[in-house]
């Protein structure tokens, strides 16, 4: 028996042989079409090579593409699991010539590829083209020897494919398998068709269109060749079984799925297994791409899948989470093929183990509330709507697994009433925000919500995607286009931009248009509860208008991405550095990471020492050195805080939370060395820091401290800013940077001896050097006065203590210092015992000065004021008035 395995990279080896490149699978979140919510079918990687958009250096390709339908065009959720033949996730083969060859190596490559390759009997092979394409009918006569009754013309859309309501389409031809008259079916356009006689297994486009957003068509530049085969439906043919669920592809799953549930996988189970089995897949696929469960978009979409998939585990009874023990046996699988499944085997088993564990806690009170609700319907009848929706809101059920338990019993959901109980919590919402003034929560933001919906985000894996332009708005309102040298905002259906929150800066960038239209983007804000605001200008040529509906491909300033990553991976790592080093009662009081610095507040009651901040560096760059890698992980909020997880100041969360965890494995707590709840984006390895430093420390307000640090490319720019400092000082002192302090320490010392100096020579020369030939004599009492230049209050004292010795009586000194007057009065022996005293004299110079009074003690007394022109007179009082003292 042919293994799924097997085939696969006879496909690929066949068409390489024939001249085809190999290519790998693209991812299922299509990297350039917003239209598209998955990659639904092989040419989707190729869509632009084939309208001419792109080139590439080969004209001829083969893929094994990984397919999702469910959301989107294409969705094939709801059958999954009644059906023998619909999957949410399959595999499809495909060969491609990018105008190339055409019609007639397409149908050889076909033939030979189905009867030499897989070894189909030719006689059991039979085709459909389109009633319109007559040459393809002649090609299969001439190439396959087909007989006319074999080769069935349909003139209806099936067999004209198109990728969307855009994009490359063409008419086509489908080979079909016959299982032989004992299985009951009739060939295509027959009213048994959908039996399981005749099976498709093959579709070759002849890709000749390109339908545009106005809805015209144009030819491609060249006829192409587009075809898909499903691996698991060829499989199915050649290991002679007729439920792609019997195959080797699915088994494995299947077998384990009965293992650990007890229930045969062939038995009465059979349908829950099948459905487990098609979900695992389709989940681990989403989740190694870093598609993490939501309730947004493709996460939304993932959840979806996963929950549906969980309620059949507990239909098999599964007590624990089992979708998470099925993951290695899909990974032993498919696991050599798409190494991308073992690269995240723990991430997919985590995340899978986190939300069975979340759905668990709500699920069976939900499906009570359910049952004790479906005994009162009638055969036939609806679920209201506002039970649905209270399965949804409360018990998290999607309402695409409530219709599907409904099913079951032949009963519905009734769908208007469930979308008018979800509009009226909307409208609640909304009107619990209104009016708080507050420019994230203005109308027009909550009228975009509501129209298009919140924005999916996608820079979590991507800092570069394609979008969609959802609303334009200019000053607050809504418009239709912008013109060249506007500022506007802009909203689209996925970005890659991260919105400000939880302290780190929004994303700035670019978009541009496939016309060439360039916008800038200098802010990324999140308004309305989940609707990316991008503050944007067009820049460019007057031709270049932009139009909400327009396609653009946005990129986020890479280098500044990775900035704004490293600060605040940084700021995790400090933030438990600082716990360790300080102890417990560190907690993070608020942060902004931005691309040039981080900024970190902590409860803490002093401030840090030198020791404490150099030992906080010492074990960040100890954790950035080891290299490990960031790991993240959505899980619930309870979860989230038994694991450890460090909730963040002034966050809101929701039931569900971002768990980001760094710098390897705390060995004696169990856990990792960092965990955090953040839904911030940050390095994948602490390596990618670089290095951290801590720039200032300071007090915030009381008990508050805040520390700004950097680390990356803004460390390195510190550091040479640092050197510089020193070598420019270096430079200005002649020494050596080592030498630096000892000469900074000689300069004080030598200047400290000058001042001393200084002052000394100045006092010399105020006393006149001391002599006291300047004094006039009265009687025994010497009268010495004095204005002098350029004394200060202490000097003065010093000035007249000389005066005094040298000639003992009465000293008085003035100074205009600046336009400030002072006087300063001594009073020795013999005039102290003749009345005289320092404070009387001083009172009498006071007003000359400007001053109200002065003090001092008897043989001391000083006054001071604005009036510097008034020393002369003031001293000239003092000397009146011992003289009338005296005489
Ligand atoms: N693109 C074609 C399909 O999906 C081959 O069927």
């Amino acid at each position: 028996m042919t293994s799924g395995n097997q085939i696969r990279s006879d496909f690929l080896g066949f068409f390489e042989e024939r001249g085809h490149r190999a290519v790998a699978s693209s991812p299922i979140v299509p990297r350039n079409d917003p239209s598209l919510m998955f990659t639904n079918a092989g040419m989707v990687q190729f869509k632009d090579v084939f309208t001419g958009l792109e080139s590439r250096d080969y004209s001829r390709a083969a893929t094994s593409q990984k397919c999702v339908r469910a959301g989107g065009k294409h969705n094939d959720l709801d059958n999954v699991g009644y059906t023998a033949r619909h999957h949410t996730f399959f595999e499809m083969l495909g060969n491609f010539s990018f105008g190339d060859y055409f019609k007639e190596e397409a149908i050889e490559n076909a033939w030979d590829m189905s009867t030499k390759v897989l070894g189909l009997a030719p006689e059991k092979i039979l085709v459909t083209v389109h009633a319109s394409d007559e040459e393809a009918a002649g090609l299969w006569r001439k190439i396959a020897g087909l007989s006319d009754d074999r080769i069935i013309r349909i003139d209806t859309d099936d067999n004209w494919w198109r990728m969307g309501d855009t994009g490359p389409n063409g008419p086509c031809s489908e080979l079909f398998y016959d299982h032989g008259p004992e299985v009951w079916g009739g060939p295509p356009g027959s009213p048994e068709e959908d039996g399981d006689r005749f099976i498709e297994f093959w579709n070759l486009v002849f890709m000749q269109y390109e339908t545009h957003a106005d809805g015209s068509s144009t030819p491609l530049p060249k006829p192409s060749i587009d075809t898909g085969m499903g691996l698991e439906r060829v499989t199915t043919i050649l290991q002679g079984v007729h439920n792609n669920y019997d195959t080797d592809l699915f088994q494995p799953i299947i077998k384990a799925s009965a293992e650990l549930t007890g229930h045969a996988p062939d038995g009465d189970m059979v349908t829950s297994h099948r459905v487990i089995a098609d979900h695992l897949r389709c989940a681990s696929f989403l989740i190694a791409e870093g598609v993490l469960p939501s309730n947004e978009g493709r996460g939304y979409v993932l959840r979806r899948i996963m929950r549906r998939g969980m309620r059949h585990a507990h239909i098999l009874g599964a007590k624990e989470p089992l979708m998470h023990r099925l993951a290695p046996a899909l990974i032993d699988l498919m696991g050599t093929h798409y190494g991308e499944l073992r690269a995240a085997e723990a991430l997919i088993k985590e995340t899978l183990r986190a939300e069975e564990e979340r759905f668990k806690a709500t699920l069976d009170r939900g499906l009570k509330l359910l049952d004790a609700e479906i005994e009162g319907i009638e055969e036939g009848g609806k679920l209201s709507g506002d039970t649905a929706f209270k399965l949804y809101d409360t018990f998290g059920f999607p309402v695409d697994l409530t219709a599907d338990i409904l099913r079951g019993k032949g009963l519905e959901v009734d769908q208007q009433g469930y979308d008018d109980a979800m509009a009226a919590q909307k409208a609640a919402a909304r009107a619990a925000w209104s009016g708080t003034g507050d420019a994230a929560n203005q109308k027009v933001w909550y009228d975009i919500r509501d129209r298009v919906g919140p924005t999916e985000f996608q820079g979590y894996v991507a800092i570069s995607g394609h979008a969609e332009a959802t609303a334009l708005v200019v000053d607050g309102a809504e418009v239709e286009h912008v013109s060249p040298g506007q500022d506007f905002e802009l909203v689209v259906n996925q970005t890659p931009f991260y919105a400000e929150q939880g302290g780190q800066q929004g994303d700035v960038g670019i978009a541009v248009t496939p016309s060439g239209a360039k916008i800038e983007i200098t802010d990324t804000q999140k308004r309305a509860d989940g609707v990316y605001v991008h503050s944007a200008r067009l820049v460019g040529e007057d031709a270049h208008v932009l139009n909400v509906g327009d396609a653009l491909r946005m990129q986020v300033d890479p280098s500044r991405r990775s900035a704004l990553c490293a600060h605040h991976s940084a700021t995790h790592l400090l933030h438990e550095a600082l716990r360790i080093e300080l102890g417990d009662h560190v907690a993070q009081k608020g942060s902004l990471v931005s691309p040039d610095r981080l900024r970190f507040d902590i409860s803490h009651g002093q401030p840090m020492t030198a020791e404490e901040i150099a030992a906080v560096e010492r074990e960040v760059n100890a954790r950035i050195r080891l290299c490990t890698p960031v790991e993240t992980r959505v899980m619930g909020i309870e979860a989230a805080k038994e694991a450890g997880a460090r909730a963040l100041f002034g966050e809101k969360y929701g039931d569900e939370v971002r768990v980001v965890s760094m710098g390897g494995q705390d060995e004696g707590a169990n856990r990792p060395w960092s965990i955090e709840l953040c839904g911030g984006t940050h390095v994948a390895n602490t390596g990618q820091i670089g290095a951290f430093r801590v720039v200032k420390e300071e007090g915030l307000a009381a008990g508050v401290r805040r520390i700004e640090a950097v680390c990356h490319e803004a460390a390195e720019r510190h550091f040479a800013e640092e050197a510089a400092v020193v070598a420019d000082a270096g430079a200005l002192l002649h020494a050596k940077p080592e030498e630096i302090g000892e000469r900074i320490k000689a300069l004080q010392a030598e200047r400290k001896a000058l001042e001393a100096e200084l002052a000394d020579v100045k006092r010399k020369l105020a006393t006149g050097g001391g002599g006291a030939s300047a004094a006039e004599m009265l009687g025994d009492v010497a009268l010495t006065v004095r204005e002098v230049e350029g004394l200060g209050p202490k000097e003065l004292k010093s000035a007249v203590d000389e005066m005094l010795a040298a000639a003992p009586g009465v000293v008085a000194v003035g100074v205009n210092d600046g336009g400030k007057g002072s006087v300063v009065v001594g009073v020795s022996e013999p005039a102290l015992s003749k009345g005289l005293d320092a404070p009387s004299l001083v009172r009498v110079a006071a007003p000359l000065v400007g001053a109200k009074g002065g003090g001092g003690r008897p043989n001391m007394a000083q006054t001071g004021g604005p009036d510097g022109a008034g020393v002369a007179a003031a001293l000239d009082a003092v000397k009146a008035a011992v003289k009338e003292k005296l005489g």
